[in-house]
């Protein structure tokens, strides 16, 4: 039986975690939310990993705000590095394997073919540049952690853009969505489901990975496939993103290559339109059970 302490657990991947573990019985998870573990607190950090056994610490905790993180820098390179670094010292200390997430907006370049592992990173907001510090100081720390990259987290925990367009389609008659970014969503469920896959064959993982769900599309392409499927009247416009200024810029295209972690583990990915559909039926559930 190995024990996996899940800090952060209580955002979406965090969440889809908990309830993934209950298919490998060879796991025992401690979820750490914010109020039982706040990364940031180095001490507090310290006496929690001197008085439980764990054999795998996976870092869901992280400053997700993109446009807040423009005006909030410090506190997103608190939770995003320093903390970071905080954690991979310690995992590194008691020989503890360190799985931390990051983004696929440290990719924000004219490239536009999908982004390999070992492709240049070009960050271009405070949350991209926490980020990509995090894992820089978590390699750093830990050279043996794993960190897998990842892109457009939805789930059926906690907010989230399909969530957002379920609101506002059913409120307005028009919405407009841009089209002009490019990437790949993911399914909180699939990662974490993958990544149990992966620790229950193999451990001591160590590197770079990206992780999304099969195919490519823009955010008017995603928004478009959630109102068919829920049969939403709401008239869906693409625009551009100069139409839609925020104060966090998004790279036009981050879709994510996939071939490491497929072949590393003999990974079969879900595409991204039957995901959305198992998402959507889950929370057409979850509504129905609380009505
Ligand atoms: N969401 C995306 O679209 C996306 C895309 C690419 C990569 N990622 C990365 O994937 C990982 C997981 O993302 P997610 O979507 O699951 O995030 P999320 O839903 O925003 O959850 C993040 C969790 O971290 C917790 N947290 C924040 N500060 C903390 C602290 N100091 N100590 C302990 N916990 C803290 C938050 O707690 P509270 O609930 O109390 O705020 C929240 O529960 C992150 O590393 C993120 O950067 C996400």
């Amino acid at each position: 039986m190995k024990t996996i302490l899940v800090t952060g657990a209580n955002g979406q991947i965090g969440r889809e975690l908990q309830e993934a573990v209950i298919n490998y019985p060879d796991f025992e998870m401690i979820a750490a939310d914010r109020a039982l573990l706040d990364i940031t607190e180095e001490n507090a950090v310290k006496a929690y990993f001197d008085d439980h056994q764990i054999d795998i610490c996976i870092n869901c905790a992280a400053y997700t705000a993109v446009d807040k993180a423009e005006e909030n820098s410090e506190q997103a390179y608190l939770i995003n590095k320093t903390a970071v670094g905080h954690l991979a010292s310690i995992c590194k200390e008691k020989n503890i394997q360190f799985i931390h997430f990051s983004t696929d907006y440290v990719y924000h370049n004219n490239q536009n073919y999908p982004f390999k592992e070992e492709d240049k990173t070009a960050p271009k907001s405070i949350y991209a540049q926490s980020k990509l510090e995090g894992e820089q100081v978590a390699f750093a720390k830990h050279p043996e952690c794993m960190i897998i990259r990842t892109s457009w987290v939805y789930s059926y925990y906690g907010h989230n853009f399909v969530k957002t367009m379920l609101r506002l389609g059913a409120e307005r008659n028009k919405l407009n969505v841009v089209f002009d970014q490019i990437g790949t969503p993911t399914y909180a469920y699939d990662i974490a489901h993958a990544l149990l896959e992966i620790l229950s064959k193999k451990q001591n993982i160590t590197g770079l990975y990206h992780y999304s769900n099969e195919g490519v599309c823009s955010w008017y392409d995603f928004a478009a496939a959630i109102f068919e499927i829920k049969r939403l009247a709401c008239q869906l416009a693409p625009i551009e993103s100069k139409n839609y200024p925020t104060p966090a810029k998004r790279p036009p295209f981050s879709v994510l290559n996939k071939e490491k972690i497929k072949t590393s583990f003999q990974l079969n990915i879900p595409h991204w339109r039957a995901s959305l559909l198992h998402c959507l039926e889950r929370l057409s559930i979850g509504e129905e059970s609380q009505s």
